[in-house]
């Protein structure tokens, strides 16, 4: 694991730009697996700058999102649908049909949850995996659990979680419960992964998630089996 310490969230975000540009200009039709969240977005930002300038084409890249709320389609602002055309897709020129996010509103959401791991199956597989952390150590939507949980499927939002993403809706009560969310298996399949995170309150969940004991208490913790995984963290 290459854990990277830097000065602010402008260097975090440049720096997993530039990972994420290396993996695109190294392999055209590279799979990448997006994140949502506060965390993502000055990446997204910075990758949108320099595609403007000429210096990264996403036209042959796939996207495989972690996750989705449950009940939520895309036209509703507070979807992880409508965060990433919002913030990235639309901005880039990545085809729409190439982006994959999981459908929150499927009738059946394990038939969802399967067909989601044969599609990134099919894909070959994700090339680099972005990645945020949740304040209890959630990675996608998997929450804290008895058990590590390996496809994609549907989880009951823990209180805590509710309460950390309500910052993103008009109150609480508008917060799904539940999500869909990719599991371990594709996660700790990507080739790379690329895990940033900020903040003095990431802190202490960053050092029990890559340097305490694996357990599916802290979900994020199984990453130290990855053979190829980069931290950015910065303090501010
Ligand atoms: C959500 C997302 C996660 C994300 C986490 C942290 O719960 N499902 O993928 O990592 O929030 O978000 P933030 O980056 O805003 O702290």
């Amino acid at each position: 694991m290459k854990f990277l310490a830097v000065e602010n969230y402008e260097k975090m975000s440049r720096d997993a730009a530039n990972v994420i540009s290396a993996q695109v200009i190294m392999k055209p039709n590279s799979v990448l697996g997006l994140a949502t969240g506060s965390s993502p977005l000055g990446t997204y930002k910075q990758l949108i700058k320099w595609y403007e300038k000429g210096d990264v084409d996403f036209s042959k890249v796939t996207s495989v999102n972690l996750d989705e709320y449950v009940g939520l389609d895309g036209s509703n602002e507070q979807s992880y649908r409508y965060f990433m055309d919002n913030n990235f897709f639309n901005h880039i020129n990545i085809k729409k049909e190439n982006t994959f996010v999981p459908n929150g509103c499927a009738d059946d959401l394990a038939a969802e949850g399967e067909n989601y791991d044969k599609r990134i199956k099919e894909l070959g597989g994700i090339d680099l995996q972005l990645l945020g952390i949740g304040l209890d150590g959630h990675i996608g939507f998997n929450e804290p659990d008895r058990y590590f949980v390996k496809s994609t499927h549907v989880v009951d939002l823990h209180e805590s979680t509710i309460k950390a993403n309500s910052r993103f809706f008009a109150n609480e009560d508008e917060v799904p419960k539940q999500a869909i969310t990719m599991g371990m298996v594709s996660i700790m399949q990507a080739k790379k992964i690329l895990l940033i995170a900020n903040g003095e309150a990431k802190m202490e969940i960053l050092e029990k998630a890559f340097y305490g004991p694996i357990t599916p208490e802290i979900p994020a913790s199984i990453l130290q089996l990855h053979p190829d995984i980069t931290v950015i963290y910065s303090k501010k």
